[in-house]
Protein backbone atom coordinates (compact mmCIF):
# COMPACT_ATOMS: atom_id res chain seq x y z
CA UNK A 1 0.00 0.00 0.00
CA UNK A 2 1.26 3.03 -0.68
CA UNK A 3 -0.31 6.38 1.13
CA UNK A 4 0.07 9.97 0.55
CA UNK A 5 0.90 12.10 3.53
CA UNK A 6 -0.48 15.68 2.99
CA UNK A 7 1.10 18.16 6.04
CA UNK A 8 3.89 15.81 6.72
CA UNK A 9 6.37 18.30 8.25
CA UNK A 10 3.62 19.36 10.89
CA UNK A 11 3.83 18.13 14.06
CA UNK A 12 0.89 15.42 13.51
CA UNK A 13 2.16 14.66 10.09
CA UNK A 14 5.66 13.64 11.06
CA UNK A 15 4.47 11.42 13.90
CA UNK A 16 1.50 9.66 11.18
CA UNK A 17 4.73 9.48 8.81
CA UNK A 18 7.54 7.61 11.12
CA UNK A 19 4.49 5.29 12.19
CA UNK A 20 3.20 4.29 9.07
CA UNK A 21 7.06 3.62 8.26
CA UNK A 22 7.48 1.32 11.16
CA UNK A 23 4.42 -0.71 9.86
CA UNK A 24 6.04 -1.09 6.46
CA UNK A 25 3.54 1.10 4.76
CA UNK A 26 4.94 3.03 1.56
CA UNK A 27 4.99 6.89 2.66
CA UNK A 28 5.21 9.38 0.14
CA UNK A 29 5.33 12.95 1.89
CA UNK A 30 3.64 15.80 0.42
CA UNK A 31 6.10 18.81 0.81
CA UNK A 32 6.39 22.98 -0.03
CA UNK A 33 8.98 24.40 -1.35
CA UNK A 34 9.65 26.17 2.20
CA UNK A 35 8.97 23.41 4.27
CA UNK A 36 12.09 22.10 6.92
CA UNK A 37 11.87 18.81 5.25
CA UNK A 38 15.37 18.02 7.68
CA UNK A 39 13.72 15.30 9.76
CA UNK A 40 11.60 13.62 6.92
CA UNK A 41 14.85 13.40 4.83
CA UNK A 42 16.42 11.11 7.12
CA UNK A 43 13.55 8.47 6.79
CA UNK A 44 13.05 6.09 4.18
CA UNK A 45 9.69 8.34 2.67
CA UNK A 46 9.29 9.44 -0.65
CA UNK A 47 9.32 13.02 -0.87
CA UNK A 48 7.09 14.85 -3.13
CA UNK A 49 7.27 19.02 -3.58
CA UNK A 50 3.63 20.67 -4.74
CA UNK A 51 1.48 22.74 -3.57
CA UNK A 52 -2.39 22.16 -2.15
CA UNK A 53 -3.18 26.14 -3.17
CA UNK A 54 -2.34 27.26 -5.63
CA UNK A 55 -2.47 23.69 -6.80
CA UNK A 56 0.88 22.71 -8.05
CA UNK A 57 2.06 19.27 -8.98
CA UNK A 58 -1.08 17.42 -7.59
CA UNK A 59 -1.62 15.09 -10.13
CA UNK A 60 1.92 14.13 -10.08
CA UNK A 61 1.89 13.62 -6.35
CA UNK A 62 -1.51 11.81 -6.39
CA UNK A 63 -1.03 9.03 -8.87
CA UNK A 64 -0.78 5.62 -8.04
CA UNK A 65 -1.38 6.07 -3.93
CA UNK A 66 -3.78 3.64 -2.37
CA UNK A 67 -4.87 6.27 0.25
CA UNK A 68 -4.26 9.95 1.37
CA UNK A 69 -4.06 10.68 4.80
CA UNK A 70 -5.05 14.58 4.64
CA UNK A 71 -3.64 16.74 7.91
CA UNK A 72 -2.03 19.36 5.83
CA UNK A 73 -3.65 22.83 7.44
CA UNK A 74 -3.99 24.69 10.95
CA UNK A 75 -5.70 27.16 13.09
CA UNK A 76 -2.54 29.42 12.20
CA UNK A 77 -3.81 33.38 11.04
CA UNK A 78 -2.01 34.86 7.76
CA UNK A 79 -5.34 37.08 6.99
CA UNK A 80 -8.48 36.95 7.43
CA UNK A 81 -8.85 34.64 4.55
CA UNK A 82 -6.11 31.99 5.85
CA UNK A 83 -7.80 29.85 7.41
CA UNK A 84 -10.47 29.09 4.53
CA UNK A 85 -7.14 28.93 2.05
CA UNK A 86 -5.39 26.92 4.63
CA UNK A 87 -7.81 24.37 5.34
CA UNK A 88 -10.72 24.18 3.29
CA UNK A 89 -9.40 25.39 -0.73
CA UNK A 90 -6.12 23.28 -0.22
CA UNK A 91 -8.89 20.20 0.72
CA UNK A 92 -10.77 21.37 -3.06
CA UNK A 93 -7.72 21.71 -4.88
CA UNK A 94 -6.39 18.37 -3.58
CA UNK A 95 -9.67 16.20 -3.96
CA UNK A 96 -10.08 17.45 -7.32
CA UNK A 97 -6.65 16.67 -8.70
CA UNK A 98 -7.44 12.95 -7.14
CA UNK A 99 -10.64 12.71 -9.07
CA UNK A 100 -8.63 14.20 -12.22
CA UNK A 101 -6.36 11.13 -11.78
CA UNK A 102 -8.60 8.18 -10.32
CA UNK A 103 -9.95 8.07 -7.08
CA UNK A 104 -12.03 5.34 -6.96
CA UNK A 105 -12.18 2.39 -4.70
CA UNK A 106 -9.34 4.62 -2.58
CA UNK A 107 -9.15 5.73 1.30
CA UNK A 108 -9.06 9.35 2.48
CA UNK A 109 -8.50 10.46 5.94
CA UNK A 110 -9.11 14.11 6.70
CA UNK A 111 -7.48 15.46 9.94
CA UNK A 112 -10.25 17.56 11.06
CA UNK A 113 -10.76 19.46 14.51
CA UNK A 114 -12.82 19.05 17.41
CA UNK A 115 -13.02 23.05 16.10
CA UNK A 116 -15.31 22.27 13.28
CA UNK A 117 -18.15 20.31 15.54
CA UNK A 118 -17.88 23.74 17.85
CA UNK A 119 -18.17 24.03 21.47
CA UNK A 120 -21.25 21.86 23.59
CA UNK A 121 -24.13 23.99 24.98
CA UNK A 122 -23.38 23.14 28.56
CA UNK A 123 -21.34 20.70 30.72
CA UNK A 124 -23.41 17.81 30.55
CA UNK A 125 -23.81 18.00 27.00
CA UNK A 126 -21.47 15.71 24.85
CA UNK A 127 -22.43 16.49 21.38
CA UNK A 128 -22.48 13.66 18.93
CA UNK A 129 -20.60 14.01 15.64
CA UNK A 130 -23.55 15.15 13.88
CA UNK A 131 -24.00 18.03 15.90
CA UNK A 132 -22.08 20.92 14.29
CA UNK A 133 -22.10 24.32 15.36
CA UNK A 134 -18.44 26.10 14.75
CA UNK A 135 -18.01 29.39 16.32
CA UNK A 136 -14.65 30.16 15.05
CA UNK A 137 -13.57 30.98 11.39
CA UNK A 138 -11.19 28.28 11.76
CA UNK A 139 -13.59 25.58 13.09
CA UNK A 140 -15.81 27.17 9.84
CA UNK A 141 -12.80 26.14 7.28
CA UNK A 142 -12.35 22.68 8.84
CA UNK A 143 -16.40 21.98 8.64
CA UNK A 144 -16.12 23.04 4.59
CA UNK A 145 -13.25 20.65 4.14
CA UNK A 146 -15.40 17.81 5.53
CA UNK A 147 -18.33 18.56 3.45
CA UNK A 148 -15.69 18.31 0.33
CA UNK A 149 -14.95 15.12 1.40
CA UNK A 150 -17.98 13.63 2.09
CA UNK A 151 -19.02 14.66 -1.56
CA UNK A 152 -16.68 12.21 -2.56
CA UNK A 153 -18.02 9.72 -0.43
CA UNK A 154 -19.41 7.37 -3.18
CA UNK A 155 -16.19 6.54 -4.90
CA UNK A 156 -13.76 7.12 -1.87
CA UNK A 157 -14.04 5.71 1.50
CA UNK A 158 -13.88 8.94 3.70
CA UNK A 159 -13.06 8.79 7.72
CA UNK A 160 -12.98 11.83 8.84
CA UNK A 161 -11.13 12.22 12.68
CA UNK A 162 -11.99 15.70 14.92
CA UNK A 163 -8.67 15.66 17.45
CA UNK A 164 -9.24 18.17 19.73
CA UNK A 165 -6.31 20.10 21.60
CA UNK A 166 -3.22 17.76 20.54
CA UNK A 167 0.17 17.83 22.72
CA UNK A 168 3.31 15.52 23.06
CA UNK A 169 6.48 16.07 22.35
CA UNK A 170 7.73 18.43 19.87
CA UNK A 171 4.31 20.52 20.31
CA UNK A 172 5.30 23.71 20.62
CA UNK A 173 1.43 25.21 21.14
CA UNK A 174 1.22 24.11 24.68
CA UNK A 175 4.66 24.48 25.27
CA UNK A 176 4.49 28.27 26.44
CA UNK A 177 1.66 26.85 28.89
CA UNK A 178 4.22 24.54 30.63
CA UNK A 179 6.90 27.40 30.38
CA UNK A 180 4.43 29.55 32.41
CA UNK A 181 3.17 27.59 35.07
CA UNK A 182 7.27 26.45 35.25
CA UNK A 183 7.75 30.28 36.47
CA UNK A 184 4.83 30.61 38.64
CA UNK A 185 2.08 32.17 36.04
CA UNK A 186 -0.73 30.16 34.87
CA UNK A 187 -2.83 32.66 32.64
CA UNK A 188 -6.85 31.36 32.94
CA UNK A 189 -8.84 32.99 29.66
CA UNK A 190 -12.03 31.98 31.90
CA UNK A 191 -13.53 31.09 34.48
CA UNK A 192 -15.01 27.00 34.61
CA UNK A 193 -14.33 26.10 31.27
CA UNK A 194 -13.69 22.54 30.07
CA UNK A 195 -11.09 21.05 27.85
CA UNK A 196 -10.03 17.43 26.08
CA UNK A 197 -6.93 16.58 24.99
CA UNK A 198 -5.85 13.68 23.04
CA UNK A 199 -1.67 12.73 22.93
CA UNK A 200 -0.32 12.94 19.58
CA UNK A 201 0.88 9.13 19.85
CA UNK A 202 -2.76 8.01 20.49
CA UNK A 203 -3.69 10.93 17.75
CA UNK A 204 -1.44 8.69 15.67
CA UNK A 205 -2.66 5.34 16.83
CA UNK A 206 -6.27 6.32 15.66
CA UNK A 207 -5.21 7.48 11.75
CA UNK A 208 -3.30 3.97 11.33
CA UNK A 209 -6.61 1.70 13.15
CA UNK A 210 -8.62 4.17 10.56
CA UNK A 211 -6.08 3.25 7.56
CA UNK A 212 -6.63 -0.26 8.55
CA UNK A 213 -9.28 -1.37 9.30
CA UNK A 214 -11.89 1.44 7.54
CA UNK A 215 -14.45 1.83 6.04
CA UNK A 216 -16.76 1.36 9.27
CA UNK A 217 -20.33 2.48 9.29
CA UNK A 218 -19.83 5.88 10.16
CA UNK A 219 -17.47 8.52 8.44
CA UNK A 220 -17.13 11.16 11.14
CA UNK A 221 -15.13 10.61 14.32
CA UNK A 222 -15.04 12.27 17.33
CA UNK A 223 -11.61 11.66 19.14
CA UNK A 224 -10.02 12.80 22.65
CA UNK A 225 -8.48 10.41 25.85
CA UNK A 226 -11.58 9.57 26.97
CA UNK A 227 -11.78 12.38 29.67
CA UNK A 228 -12.80 16.18 30.07
CA UNK A 229 -11.00 18.21 32.05
CA UNK A 230 -11.68 21.62 33.90
CA UNK A 231 -8.90 24.30 33.50
CA UNK A 232 -8.24 24.08 37.28
CA UNK A 233 -7.49 20.45 36.72
CA UNK A 234 -5.27 21.25 33.91
CA UNK A 235 -3.48 24.07 35.42
CA UNK A 236 -3.06 21.25 39.02
CA UNK A 237 -1.74 19.26 36.59
CA UNK A 238 0.91 21.03 34.55
CA UNK A 239 1.78 22.11 38.35
CA UNK A 240 2.75 18.93 39.31
CA UNK A 241 4.57 17.92 36.04
CA UNK A 242 6.72 21.19 35.98
CA UNK A 243 7.02 21.26 39.71
CA UNK A 244 5.32 24.45 41.85
CA UNK A 245 2.30 26.17 42.53
CA UNK A 246 1.37 29.03 40.20
CA UNK A 247 -0.25 31.99 40.83
CA UNK A 248 -3.80 31.58 38.63
CA UNK A 249 -3.84 34.95 36.63
CA UNK A 250 -7.40 35.32 34.87
CA UNK A 251 -7.43 36.79 31.90
CA UNK A 252 -10.36 38.63 30.62
CA UNK A 253 -11.64 38.27 27.19
CA UNK A 254 -11.69 41.86 25.55
CA UNK A 255 -7.72 41.59 26.98
CA UNK A 256 -7.32 38.57 24.95
CA UNK A 257 -9.04 40.18 21.92
CA UNK A 258 -6.86 43.06 22.13
CA UNK A 259 -3.92 40.52 21.98
CA UNK A 260 -5.34 38.57 19.35
CA UNK A 261 -5.48 41.85 17.58
CA UNK A 262 -2.44 42.69 18.09
CA UNK A 263 -0.67 39.37 17.19
CA UNK A 264 -2.87 39.98 13.72
CA UNK A 265 -1.24 43.40 13.41
CA UNK A 266 2.30 42.02 13.82
CA UNK A 267 1.54 38.83 11.34
CA UNK A 268 0.18 41.72 8.66
CA UNK A 269 3.12 43.58 9.09
CA UNK A 270 5.73 40.96 9.13
CA UNK A 271 3.93 38.57 6.51
CA UNK A 272 3.85 35.21 9.09
CA UNK A 273 1.86 33.12 10.00
CA UNK A 274 0.85 33.56 14.10
CA UNK A 275 -1.17 31.23 16.65
CA UNK A 276 -2.79 33.74 18.56
CA UNK A 277 -5.66 35.93 16.78
CA UNK A 278 -9.25 36.93 17.75
CA UNK A 279 -10.54 33.95 16.09
CA UNK A 280 -8.67 31.46 18.34
CA UNK A 281 -9.45 33.83 21.45
CA UNK A 282 -13.02 33.06 20.33
CA UNK A 283 -12.40 29.35 20.62
CA UNK A 284 -10.49 29.60 23.73
CA UNK A 285 -12.81 31.79 25.96
CA UNK A 286 -16.11 29.10 25.16
CA UNK A 287 -16.73 27.58 28.09
CA UNK A 288 -17.49 23.73 27.23
CA UNK A 289 -14.78 22.08 25.01
CA UNK A 290 -15.78 18.29 25.87
CA UNK A 291 -16.93 15.40 22.92
CA UNK A 292 -18.15 11.88 23.07
CA UNK A 293 -15.31 9.44 20.87
CA UNK A 294 -16.87 6.27 22.32
CA UNK A 295 -18.25 6.01 18.60
CA UNK A 296 -14.57 5.77 17.60
CA UNK A 297 -13.31 3.01 20.79
CA UNK A 298 -16.53 1.17 19.45
CA UNK A 299 -16.09 1.34 15.93
CA UNK A 300 -12.03 0.48 16.08
CA UNK A 301 -11.44 -0.67 19.17
CA UNK A 302 -9.25 2.19 19.63
CA UNK A 303 -7.81 2.33 23.24
CA UNK A 304 -5.86 5.88 23.79
CA UNK A 305 -3.01 5.17 25.92
CA UNK A 306 -2.56 8.55 27.72
CA UNK A 307 -4.86 10.46 30.30
CA UNK A 308 -3.81 13.88 30.21
CA UNK A 309 -1.47 13.42 33.42
CA UNK A 310 0.59 10.69 32.46
CA UNK A 311 0.34 12.62 28.67
CA UNK A 312 1.74 15.79 30.33
CA UNK A 313 4.48 14.19 32.91
CA UNK A 314 5.81 12.52 29.52
CA UNK A 315 5.68 15.38 27.76
CA UNK A 316 7.57 17.63 30.51
CA UNK A 317 9.95 15.35 30.54
CA UNK A 318 10.75 15.27 26.40
CA UNK A 319 10.52 19.30 26.76
CA UNK A 320 13.22 19.18 29.98
CA UNK A 321 15.70 17.10 27.71
CA UNK A 322 15.40 18.67 24.73
CA UNK A 323 16.26 21.68 26.87
CA UNK A 324 12.90 23.68 26.63
CA UNK A 325 12.03 23.55 30.33
CA UNK A 326 14.47 23.90 32.40
CA UNK A 327 14.83 21.31 35.50
CA UNK A 328 16.82 17.68 35.31
CA UNK A 329 14.32 14.85 33.45
CA UNK A 330 12.13 12.51 35.88
CA UNK A 331 11.65 15.59 38.27
N1 LIG B 1 -2.28 20.54 16.73
C1 LIG B 1 -3.51 20.48 17.23
O1 LIG B 1 -3.75 20.71 18.42
C2 LIG B 1 -4.65 20.09 16.32
C3 LIG B 1 -5.91 19.85 16.88
C4 LIG B 1 -6.97 19.48 16.05
C5 LIG B 1 -6.78 19.38 14.68
N2 LIG B 1 -5.55 19.64 14.14
C6 LIG B 1 -5.38 19.50 12.70
O2 LIG B 1 -4.39 18.53 12.48
C7 LIG B 1 -3.66 18.83 11.30
C8 LIG B 1 -2.17 18.81 11.61
O3 LIG B 1 -1.91 19.76 12.63
P1 LIG B 1 -0.44 20.00 13.16
O4 LIG B 1 -0.53 20.28 14.60
O5 LIG B 1 0.45 18.92 12.66
O6 LIG B 1 -0.10 21.36 12.41
P2 LIG B 1 1.34 21.98 12.08
O7 LIG B 1 2.38 21.43 12.98
O8 LIG B 1 1.13 23.45 12.05
O9 LIG B 1 1.62 21.45 10.62
C9 LIG B 1 0.82 21.85 9.55
C10 LIG B 1 1.24 21.09 8.33
O10 LIG B 1 0.37 21.45 7.26
C11 LIG B 1 1.14 22.01 6.21
N3 LIG B 1 0.36 23.10 5.62
C12 LIG B 1 -0.22 24.13 6.28
N4 LIG B 1 -0.85 24.93 5.39
C13 LIG B 1 -0.64 24.37 4.17
C14 LIG B 1 -0.99 24.74 2.85
N5 LIG B 1 -1.69 25.86 2.60
N6 LIG B 1 -0.59 23.95 1.83
C15 LIG B 1 0.13 22.83 2.07
N7 LIG B 1 0.53 22.44 3.29
C16 LIG B 1 0.13 23.21 4.32
C17 LIG B 1 2.43 22.51 6.83
O11 LIG B 1 3.44 22.56 5.85
P3 LIG B 1 4.77 23.45 6.03
O12 LIG B 1 5.72 22.65 6.87
O13 LIG B 1 5.24 23.64 4.64
O14 LIG B 1 4.34 24.73 6.69
C18 LIG B 1 2.67 21.42 7.88
O15 LIG B 1 3.24 20.29 7.27
C19 LIG B 1 -4.18 20.16 10.79
O16 LIG B 1 -5.09 19.92 9.76
C20 LIG B 1 -4.89 20.75 12.01
O17 LIG B 1 -5.96 21.58 11.60
C21 LIG B 1 -4.48 19.98 14.92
Amino acid sequence: MRVLVTGATGFLGTKIVEALRQDNIDVRAMVRATSSTGHLESLPVELVEGSLNPPENLEIILKDVDAVIHSAGGGGFKGKDSFYENNARTTKHLLDAWKAVGCSGKKLILISSQAAAGPAQSIDHHPKEEETQPISLYGQSKLAAEQLALALSKDVSVLILRPPALYGPGDTRLLPLFKAISRGFAPMPAAGRTLSFLHVEDCVSAVCLALKQGPKRNNIYALNDGFTYSVNEVIETLAQVVGGSPLVVRLPTPLLMTAGLCSEWWSLLRGQGVLLSRDKVQDMVSPFWQSDAQRFVDDFAWQPQFDFRTGAAQTADWYRRHGDLAGAPGC
